[in-house]
């Protein structure tokens, strides 16, 4: 019943879908971007990574996507047309596909909808058709389009992926359209533009899995085969890669992008991928759930979690700031305040001397070179004579120690100080948080079975119970035959399940199936 009301709802939503016959499941691959980010983003890198994904067994699985990340254009040449780094990728991108389409997998590539991408390349604004149809020649089959140097108007954002969207069926040649927006506002036009789009910050730590999820609780009517909710790459536990979670946390985001039909899109360091990682992304039973051919996202049947509103989400915004942007204006900042700190220090230094209110540092050396007033209260004037230039200084310094432009140096330096703090304060109030709750999920599959998973947000252990009601919700009245599809565990047929969940990060996954 609940199944039935939910692909209803889902259809309803789905009128006027792209249709370029991609995405009839999530996505699955392996990204660039949370193993390595730009460095080292090279065509050798690319091979070797290939080369990997077969070996490990992934490519079997269903992880067919390689997808190359920000950073592997250079500039544009003068036909607008993206070209790309010619030391990275000596032999071109399209010698690269065709490595990589030899090895049995798929090849994904990056652009963004405004003027650069996140970091600073070209972009594709305006410049869609040239793009789509570059992507088409190199034999791509995957396109994901960011979002960053571009408006934030809604409508605006629509029609620029509507753009790319037209851009990439004119080439005839079947392109997956990942939609990197990172809003709550693209999902219920998601389907119409893409085959996933992005409906959260950048995923890159544990707090921001949380982040994630609650968002992604209100937009399941919104996904389904062809067009699916992102709530962005999965993290892998690799101290190397750019960024990581425990082994206990990759997990339960594998297990939560189970039940939430989320794109699979592993960021793991790939080339030294921990044992535990690849353990959690090769079981077939978690896949399995997450490629339910009916395409039905799951929702929480039980939550003890706060009330979570969305924010609109702005990629120089403290509260949705990756965390490589927080790092870098982190750094930028504090280094603006410290030097300002010093000039603010040594200014009101040397106001205290020129007005011979403090004592002097006999012998020692005045530590501002502006000004060559002794310490001693003695002016430079009455000192051994001097030539003309510290002269000039000297009467400049004194003239504005008169007029009081010291001061109002001070002043102005203190005032332009404050929105730097204030900016600094604000990036590390407003970093996500994940509340200390526990949630329940259920998505139904195909033939009446579902899959449940119970999550720990908490640092400490906590007992999840999904009773008989919650079961009834998951569309369960009676008893259920239920299999842990970690631990890869029979359980039988129970009327409850009654689980102590490990903290900071924990969760099972069930799939329960009726008795008979
Ligand atoms: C282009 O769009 C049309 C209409 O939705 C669709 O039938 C066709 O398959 C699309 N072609 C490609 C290559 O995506």
């Amino acid at each position: 019943m609940r199944v039935a009301v939910a692909v209803a709802l889902a259809l309803a939503a789905r009128a006027g879908a792209l249709d370029n016959g991609l995405g009839l499941t999530p996505q699955m691959g392996y990204s660039t971007w949370n193993d390595f980010r730009c460095d080292g983003l090279t065509a050798d890198a690319v091979k070797r990574i290939a080369d990997r994904i077969v070996e490990l067994g992934l490519a079997t699985l269903g992880y067919r996507y390689l997808n190359i990340d920000d950073c592997w254009s250079r500039e544009l040449s003068p036909e607008g047309l993206l070209v790309e780094d010619p030391l990275a990728f000596p032999e071109g991108i399209a010698a690269l596909v065709d490595y990589v389409h030899e090895r049995g997998l798929l090849f994904g590539i990056y652009t963004c909808r405004g003027t650069r991408t996140c970091a600073l390349r070209p972009g594709s604004k305006g410049l869609e058709r040239h793009h789509a149809a570059q992507f088409a020649q190199w034999g791509v089959d995957y396109v994901k389009e960011d979002s960053c140097f571009a408006s934030n108007e809604h409508e605006q954002a629509f029609s620029e992926y509507a753009a790319m969207r037209d851009a990439l069926n004119s080439t005839g040649h079947p392109l997956f359209f990942s939609l990197c927006g990172w809003n709550t506002w693209y999902a219920p036009r998601g389907a119409q533009l893409a085959n996933s789009w992005r409906i959260a910050p950048d995923c890159d730590e544990w707090a921001n899995v949380y982040v994630a999820v609650r968002t992604n609780e209100a937009l399941a009517r919104f996904a389904g085969p062809g067009g699916w909710n992102d709530p962005d790459m999965l993290v892998g536990s690799h101290p190397d890669a750019a960024v990581q979670l425990t082994p206990r946390q990759v997990q339960t985001q594998f297990n939560l992008w189970a039940v939430m039909a989320s794109p699979l899109l592993i960021g793991s360091s790939i080339l030294r991928m921990p044992g535990s990682d690849l353990a959690t992304y090769s079981n077939e039973e978690v896949i399995r759930i997450n490629q339910d051919p009916l395409g039905v996202q799951g929702v929480p049947v039980w939550s003890s979690c706060p009330p979570f509103a969305p924010r609109d989400n702005w990629w120089m915004a403290p509260w949705t700031m990756p965390q490589d942007v927080a790092r870098m204006w982190t750094r930028l900042l504090s280094t603006c305040l410290v030097a300002a700190a010093a000039l603010i220090a040594l200014l009101a230094r040397a106001l205290r001397f020129t007005r011979g209110a403090a004592p002097a540092v006999h012998g020692a050396h005045d530590p501002i070179l502006l000004a060559p007033v002794a310490t001693d209260g003695s002016t430079l004037a009455d000192k051994a004579p001097s030539p003309a230039l510290p002269r000039a200084r000297a009467a400049i310094w004194r003239y504005c120690v008169s007029r009081g432009c010291l001061a109002a140096m001070l002043v102005l330096l203190a005032l332009l100080s404050l929105p730097a703090l204030a900016m600094l304060v604000a990036i590390h109030a407003m970093k996500p948080r994940a509340e200390p709750c526990q949630q329940v999920w259920v998505r139904p599959l195909e033939g009446g079975a579902a899959a449940i998973c119970l999550v720990n947000f908490a640092p400490d252990v906590a007992r999840i119970v999904c009773d008989a009601a919650c079961l009834d919700q998951a569309g369960f009245p009676l008893g259920v035959h239920v299999r842990d599809v970690v631990a890869r565990r029979d359980m039988g047929p129970v009327q409850s399940l009654d689980m102590d969940v490990p903290g900071d990060g924990g969760s099972f996954l069930f799939r329960v199936s009726p008795r008979d």
